[in-house]
């Protein structure tokens, strides 16, 4: 088969489009052939030589993919050849072939074409772990989330929504805050002109947010904890302002507050099992009801993967960028 790989770490030019050994469906797994996969800001992390695959995972990049059942390994039941799925991964998505633990499979949701089914499994498992089972959101409260316009940002809006609570977002540009708008979005705070500790305040009569979602890490820990309600609980998932920040734990005891920081991708494959369940449970309706959709920027070829990186690395995406499997 043929596989994204990454001879040396460096920029976009660094992804080559190469013949690679097949993978095989091991025990408990299935080989799927890949219709489409979608770029993560991780990918470009690891691109960089900054976040290897956990071990045992494939070595190519791509968190998730989509497409079809080719293969099913020894100890599966549930799921046959052909199958249309998509699935979580961590790693070897960037890959005309991937074999995955059948506990991250989900199926195509209803309404929904193959390759569009790529944008959703990393988005939606980090924002339903993070946002609903670790933060508990719930009807009523106030939900912030930074980057609205990323890949996450907009499926976080559309599941936030999708269970009353009160949306506000932060994006870098009056185009992107429009779009986070349509998406449901209530409060738009532009980070680059405004202050969204104040914003937030003035928009929730001084009560500040009930979850906040964060990208930024120790650049947006202080305000972020100025920011958050009483009983107000901070899920850190990124770290694109820097890993070490300083906490005012009086303020954090004070609002009786909690702070949760994970990786979906270093978890262990019973979490993820048990993500990816809750997510067919809760999320997959959503989705084949119409209420909650992928955002997709742009479809681009599987071997033009560097084109892809650059788009997502100059941040001019809203939602998704997807590359597609040739032929
Ligand atoms: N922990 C996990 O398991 C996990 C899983 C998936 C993703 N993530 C993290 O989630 C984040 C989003 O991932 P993605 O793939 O959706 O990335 P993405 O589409 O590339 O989005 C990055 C976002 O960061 C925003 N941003 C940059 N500077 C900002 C600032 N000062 N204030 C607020 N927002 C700012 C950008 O906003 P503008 O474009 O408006 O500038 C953009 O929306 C990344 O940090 C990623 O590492 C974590």
């Amino acid at each position: 088969m043929h596989a994204i790989t990454i001879p040396e770490p460096g920029g976009p030019e660094a992804l080559v489009w190469d013949e690679v050994p097949d993978p095989v469906a091991g025990e408990g797994e299935v080989l799927v052939d890949v219709v489409a996969t979608a770029v993560n800001r991780a990918d470009l992390l690891q691109r960089q030589g900054f976040y290897d695959p956990p071990p045992g995972s494939s070595r190519h990049p791509g968190l998730e993919c989509s497409g079809r059942i080719a293969a099913v390994g020894p100890g599966v039941s549930g799921w046959a050849v052909g199958d249309e799925v998509c699935a979580l991964l961590s790693g070897g998505g960037y890959a005309e072939k991937v074999a995955v633990p059948a506990g991250q499979l989900l199926p195509v949701p209803e309404g929904l074409s193959v390759d569009r089914a790529a944008a959703l499994p990393e988005v939606v498992c980090t924002v339903w772990s993070n946002v609903f089972m670790i933060a508990h959101l719930r009807p009523g409260e106030t939900f912030l989330v930074h980057g609205g316009s990323s890949g996450i940002g907009t499926m976080a809006i559309q599941l936030a929504k999708a269970v009353g609570a009160k949306v506000a977002v932060t994006a870098g540009t009056a185009e992107k805050l429009e779009r986070c708008a349509e998406l449901g979005a209530d409060i738009l705070i532009n980070y680059r002109e405004q202050d969204f500790v104040a914003e937030l305040r003035e928009a929730t009569d001084g009560r500040g947010a009930d979850v906040i979602l964060d990208n930024m890490g120790a650049k947006y820990l202080d305000r972020n904890v100025q920011a958050l309600a009483v009983n107000g609980r901070l899920a850190i998932i990124g770290m694109q302002g820097g890993v070490k920040g300083e906490l005012n734990i009086g303020a954090l005891l004070a609002k009786r507050a909690a702070i949760s920081a994970t990786t979906l991708r270093a978890r262990p494959l019973e979490e993820k099992a048990a993500i990816v369940a809750a997510v067919r449970e809760h999320v997959w309706p959503l989705v084949s009801g119409g209420h909650v959709r992928p955002v997709v920027h742009r479809e681009i070829p599987m071997p033009d993967a560097a084109e892809a990186h650059r788009i997502v690395e100059d941040s001019s995406h809203i939602g998704k960028v997807l590359l597609v499997t040739p032929g």
